[in-house]
Formats: C-alpha cells, structure tokens, sequence
C-alpha cells in the first residue's frame, strides 16, 4: 500500500536520520527500529508534551517502573494465560503467521473477536495455504506475545518477562501512590516507557514494533463515579464516531455522551483531551476517528474501551490511542494473588477504586505526525512540525564563512543554547541548500548571520511554511521564535 508520501517519509526518515531499522550491519530484524538524532528530539517533545496535557493540565503524578518483571505479576494480571495471538505454521517452509490476519489477507474478511475453531474452519475450508510456498499450514496454537527472560543465576533464578504495557507496572505501587497522593480520588499517574511484544511477523515498519514506547495514564476512580469536572472543557469538541454497530456518524464528545453512545463521561472526556493533544502534535485531526470495540474483541481486562484512529494515506487506520474501563480487574487480581490490600477506606466506605486507563503508543501517533507534517513544494519535501515538537527551534547559518561573519553567527548559536533553545549551526553548502536541509526536518526558523548583523545587529530570521524573512535584532530572537 505504499504510495509517494510513504516513500518521502521512510526516504527522509532514514537519510536525515528520523527513525531507521536497527541492526542494519548484521541484516536487520522487524520489529525494532533506532530513533535517530532527529528523531530522538521529536520524540523527547511528543512525551514532553503528553507530559504537560497529563502532569499539568489534569494534575496526574508520573512513575517509572522496570520493565523486567516476575512471572507472579503476569500470572496475576491474567497476561501468562490470555495474552496471545492465535498462530499457524507453514509445515513445509515453517514461517509462522497470525492466523487471523492470514485469513483476513486472504478472504478480504473481517476476523475481529474470532477464536480459534473458527479460524481453524475457515483455513481448512478455503484451502489457505502459506502465501510464501503454497504449503500446508499446521494446527492453530495460542502464541504467547511476551518475552520471558530469567533473574539470576542458578538454582534461584526465576521466570520474569519483559512488560507487555506499563500499566499493571503502576498497579503494583497503588497503595504506595495512594499514600503519596494523599488519599484522594480521582487521581492518575502516568508512566511513559519501553514495553515489549514479540510479535509473530511485524511488517508495517515502525507500526508494529517488537520494543515499543507507550505513555500510559490510569485513572483510579469510584467505582460509581467516573464523571470528570472539566466536562465542559471537550464537549464541543467534533469528532467522527464508529460505533459498535458499525454507524459512522459525525457529532460532538459532549452529544456522543449525551446520547449514550459514549457511556463513561470519563472516557469521553479523555477522548476530547486526546483529540486536543493530537491536533497540538501536528496530526492532521480531521483523519481522525473514534471507535468503540465490540463485545468480542474488547481486551480481557476491559469492560469498555475506545479507540482512536488515524486514517493513513499508506496504512490504512491506525489505532493511537486506546481507552478503557478496566474496573477493578487489575487491582483485585494483584490482591488475590499478593494477599496485599489494594482496598481504599473513604470516610468508612471501602472499595477497591476502579481504573480508567488512557494508553497511547508513542511510534504510531509520531508517524502518523510525520504522516500529517509532509509538505511538498517547489523546494521538494519537507515536514511543517508545529514549533514544540520540531526537532529544532531554529538553525543558525553564517551567510559566508569569512569576514568575522562564521565567529558571529557562533555567538547567536550559543546565545540561543543559553537561553536554551534547541538550535543547530550548519556553515556547509550554500544558503539555499542550508535552508532546504533545516525544512527537511521540519525547523522552524533559520537564521542567517550577514554583513550588516555586523552593523545593525540583526539577523534574517525566515519561516519555514511561509518562507517570509524579517530582520530582528540579536536580542530580540529568543522571544520572537514561537
Ligand atoms: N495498557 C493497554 C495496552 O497496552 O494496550
């Protein structure tokens, strides 16, 4: 499904160093992927400002937890038995496959919330066979997602897993955080990290990825009361909406709830705030839709969830954000195994709070920027980021290496960095090629140090989209650049 778009984005990424696949030396293996220096500074923006929307904006507390952790925590939180993929084997070249995503390549079905007799009768009675050999495939299995590993040597060493989400990881410190927080609810925490899939055969490049990064949000709530204060604040928010029964309509959070089509005012509140947040990241708003899981295809924790998905060019939808009802599964689950009391005592009620869970992928929602971001011109292509979460606000060119004009335009470089903005300074090449290297990677502001910055002290500053260029004084730019 690859189009233009899709090639200039892997092109740029890859050349400017955006993302890459790792271990490309030795071959490379799919489902894992470098960020680059570019791309390490987009993405330190993207969670930086997930962080302002959940830390400041809704007043949550941030954690972060190993991602190593042992088996009890996966045995209690029902992951060691039902986080798998249903897989078949090809039993004459032995590449493996998710089974329904054979079948939905295949027949052009929908395979959502099938188990695996179904699957089974489907393969065998359509002859599917391995689209790489043509041989038979053999008996579905239940294919675990996780990595296990072990923790220490020897007799004592015991099973772990790398984590699948960051969320049970917060779990496990809810009575500690409910001290901290000093017994109030609703209160949430976020954590932002590494989590861990291994995936049957990942092809959709950093869409699917084996180590993957999540900012993950749970909301511990009363169990009967799960309305949020600043309602208000989304409900004239438009979205598109498909619902459980397959009903695309277009409406607001505020009449989705209204109309109990949204039935938790917290899920819908963060559906607009994610919507918000996705619009203040550069994605493209209008391709996005919220979908409602059906019955059978809801995760096992899950008593109701929603999606948000992007509409790519090249890949179709792309689900960034998932919100849940989790109940009191998790909490409960950790209780009767621990033996330890995730109960809460609130002027002489006693409950185990219920957690609203907001998870969002951080790879997809930033391709999916990158997806949005892509301009192409007389200039060529080039990505128009919003300013915080460009990689740079600002690059710093001398317009000639000589004449003091290379040791003055160094001088607003490090003023910038004290002032710290994130700038670059690139002296190679001619200004127009300078320039057309600064847009590609989505900069933007560029400013140029010249014969008359020597006189009057100022420099060209010129726009990245409108390609406008004004004069500001030396002092003046920190200011001037957002
Ligand atoms: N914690 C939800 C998820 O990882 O999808």
């Amino acid at each position: 499904m690859q189009d233009k778009n899709t090639d200039n984005i892997l092109d740029i990424s890859k050349r400017r160093g955006i993302v890459y696949p790792s271990f490309e030396i030795y071959g490379g293996v799919s489902g894992f992927y470098d960020y680059g220096p570019i791309g390490t500074r987009i993405k330190k923006n993207v969670d930086d400002l997930i962080r302002e929307y959940y830390v400041i904006g809704e007043g949550c507390v941030e954690v972060e937890c190993p991602t190593v952790s042992p088996e009890q925590v996966w045995v209690a939180s029902g992951h060691v038995k039902n986080f798998s993929d249903m897989t078949t084997e090809c039993l004459k070249c032995g590449q493996p496959y998710r089974a329904d995503h054979l079948i939905e390549e295949d027949l052009k079905i929908s395979c959502d919330g099938m188990k695996i007799p179904e699957l089974q009768k489907l393969i065998d009675d359509n002859n599917i066979a391995c689209p790489k050999c043509r041989g038979k495939l053999d008996k579905l299995y239940d294919y675990n997602l996780m990595f296990a590993t072990s923790v220490g040597a020897g007799k004592g060493a015991m099973t772990a897993y790398l984590r699948p989400e960051t969320a049970q990881t917060t779990y496990l410190a809810f009575n500690r955080l409910w001290e901290i927080t000093r017994r109030k609810i609703p209160f949430g925490v976020l954590q932002i990290g590494k989590s861990f899939r291994n995936e049957i055969s990942p092809r959709q490049g950093m869409l699917r990825l084996r180590e993957f990064s999540q900012a993950e949000v749970q909301f511990f709530a009363e169990p009967e009361n799960k309305t949020m204060e600043n309602f208000g604040d989304v409900a004239g928010i438009s979205v598109r909406i498909l619902s459980k029964d397959e009903k695309e309509i277009s409406t607001t959070i505020g009449a989705a709830f209204e109309d109990k089509i949204i039935k938790i005012q917290m899920i819908a509140y963060f559906l607009g705030r994610s919507v918000q947040l996705f619009g203040d990241m550069g994605i493209n708003t209008e391709k996005l839709r919220l979908r409602q899981h059906k019955d059978d295809e809801r995760a096992f924790y899950s008593s109701e969830t929603w999606d948000i998905e992007f509409m790519s060019g090249a890949f179709g939808r792309i689900e960034i954000v998932g919100i849940s009802d989790r109940g009191d599964y998790d909490l409960s689950a950790h209780q009767k195994l621990s033996k330890q009391s995730m109960e809460v005592n609130i002027e002489g009620r006693k409950f185990i709070p219920h957690v609203v869970e907001v998870a969002y992928g951080i790879d997809r929602p930033i391709y999916c920027v990158l997806e949005s971001c892509l301009r192409e011109d007389e200039r060529g292509a080039y990505f128009a980021f919003p300013t915080r979460v460009a990689p740079y606000k600002a690059a710093v060119f001398p317009l000639v290496k000589k004449d003091g004009l290379d040791e003055r335009a160094l001088e607003v470089f490090r003023l910038l960095r004290k002032s710290g903005v994130y700038a670059i300074f690139d002296r190679s090449g001619s200004i127009g090629k300078r320039y057309a290297r600064a847009d590609e990677v989505g900069i933007p502001y560029c400013l140029t140090v010249d014969y008359d910055t020597l006189t009057d002290g100022t420099v060209t500053v010129r726009s990245r989209d409108s390609k406008e260029q004004k004069r500001v004084k030396i002092e003046e730019i920190v200011r001037q650049l957002d």
